[in-house]
């Protein structure tokens, strides 16, 4: 049987029933054994795929799709998207490295936020020609506006405004309110653009906004573009004409595994924006991160132990909240299922990771199928946000990742080693 990705929200399904789980044709079973756990795997069929969902939904705009790097720098990721006409939303020079050495081409495609830009940062991205600095202050305009000048280099900007629209998400990834510490209050855009109208070196380009992460609903991107097009306008009646609206990230999965259709989620979005963009009549940029990648991953781990305490029933694998912090940094729910299911009933288990504090865990009183130690499980929707946020804590190697595409596997960054790690150290 083939598995269509198209068809599912996950590229990750059993081809029969009781086979391995598979990521598109290939067997998790399979690559556990030839790259060692814990192990991401992402799908690059489904990146693709989720790519050219907002480049069709956006098609009449002009549209740029600028990946947000922050949700997976993998290189091997980068350039699958680069390669595929995207562009990129970086928000440090140490990204805009990454875009360098995976696809140098599309430098000319990136943007870059930020609330705390450096001067070598604002010269590195001068100097590579970027597409647009997404300005997050006026101090930050005015540090952009001489380094320019200094490096006689034309910088193209937009204001990051902030349009006070509430956003239904995790309070630590909500951005579009006065009170956060993001973008520019609306009400002084008009000013600023003014203020710097006729500069040598600074062009105003666009506008952008970025209303938070993980927004399932599509009504807030329209209230905040909507907006972001009033003050476009009335900027164009004072003669200042922007090329570029810049809608931000944010569109959310679901992590529940519920039916979820990409394709409509996608459309959903985009008419949002079309209404709120009026008579908008330049280029759209979107800065998609999770919704390219979060569902395209999983983490694969080996179950060391099962253990019970008392009443509880603790499943320990060998991956751990240094390689996947979600759900101890923002309660985040992953979906987690044997990779070859075992008969039996399922029974409530915490599962939980080696690290030496009690947040961490990967799911609390979770129905999960039987498992002993040595099986596999893989934690679902795991490709954004996981090996990027992932750390050495308790001096734990980083895991691999395995990049599969059609029936081919391989291997996008090898497991670190202890020398990785004692490298940078002198005693
Ligand atoms: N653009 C800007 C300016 C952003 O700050 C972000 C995300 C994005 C785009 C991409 O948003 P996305 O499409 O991925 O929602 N670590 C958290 C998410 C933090 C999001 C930060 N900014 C998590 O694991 O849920």
């Amino acid at each position: 049987m083939t598995v269509s990705i198209a068809s599912s929200p996950r590229p990750f399904l059993h081809p029969r029933p009781g086979s391995a789980l598979h990521c598109g044709k290939v067997s998790l079973d399979a690559l556990a054994r030839r790259f060692g756990t814990p192990l991401y795997v992402y799908s690059a069929d489904q990146i693709v795929e989720r790519l050219s969902l907002f480049q069709q939904a956006l098609k009449g705009r002009e549209p740029l799709v600028c990946y947000a790097v922050k949700a997976n720098s993998a290189l091997a990721i980068l350039k699958l998207l680069a390669d595929r006409g995207a562009g990129f939303d970086i928000v440090s020079g140490g990204e805009l490295e990454r875009v360098l050495a995976a696809a140098p081409q599309a430098v000319e495609r990136v943007v870059f936020s930020g609330v705390g830009k450096t001067a070598a940062e604002i010269d590195l991205a001068l100097k590579s020609g970027i597409l647009q600095f997404n300005v997050e202050s006026e101090a930050e305009l005015a540090l952009l506006a001489e380094r320019a000048t200094k490096l006689k280099k034309h910088a193209r900007f937009a204001l990051r405004v902030n349009p006070d629209v509430f956003a239904d998400t995790h309070p630590y990834i909500s951005t579009g309110l006065r009170e956060h510490k993001f973008g520019i209050d609306i009400r002084h855009g008009l000013r600023i653009y003014k203020s710097v109208a006729g500069h040598r070196r600074l062009e105003a380009y666009g506008v952008s906004v970025h209303i938070g992460s993980q927004i399932r609903s599509a009504e807030p991107f329209g209230a905040a573009i909507a907006r972001v097009s009033k003050l476009v306008g009335q900027l164009r009646s004072e003669g200042i004409a922007l090329q570029a609206i810049d809608a931000g990230g944010g569109l959310g999965i679901d992590y529940h595994g519920g039916a979820f259709d990409a394709a409509a989620k996608v459309r959903e979005y985009a008419l949002a924006l079309e209404s709120g963009l009026g008579g908008f009549e330049g280029r759209l940029l979107v800065e998609p991160g999770r919704f390219l990648v979060a569902q395209a991953g999983a983490l694969v781990a080996r179950v060391l132990q099962v253990k019970r305490n008392g009443k509880k029933t603790f499943v320990i694998t060998d991956a751990a909240m240094n390689d996947l912090i979600r759900p101890a940094l923002y309660q985040a729910h992953h979906d987690i299922v044997p990779v070859t299911p075992r008969a039996g009933r399922p029974r409530l288990v915490d599962v939980v990771g080696p690290v030496c504090e009690t947040g961490d865990f990967f799911a609390h009183d979770r129905k999960l199928r039987p498992v002993e130690p040595g099986d596999l499980v893989a934690l679902l929707d795991a490709g954004a946000y996981g090996m990027a946020q992932s750390s050495n804590y308790n001096s734990r190697p980083r895991a691999a990742e395995v990049l599969v595409e059609g029936t081919r596997a391989r291997l996008i960054r090898r497991r670190e080693t202890m020398a990785d790690l004692l490298g940078p150290e002198r005693v």
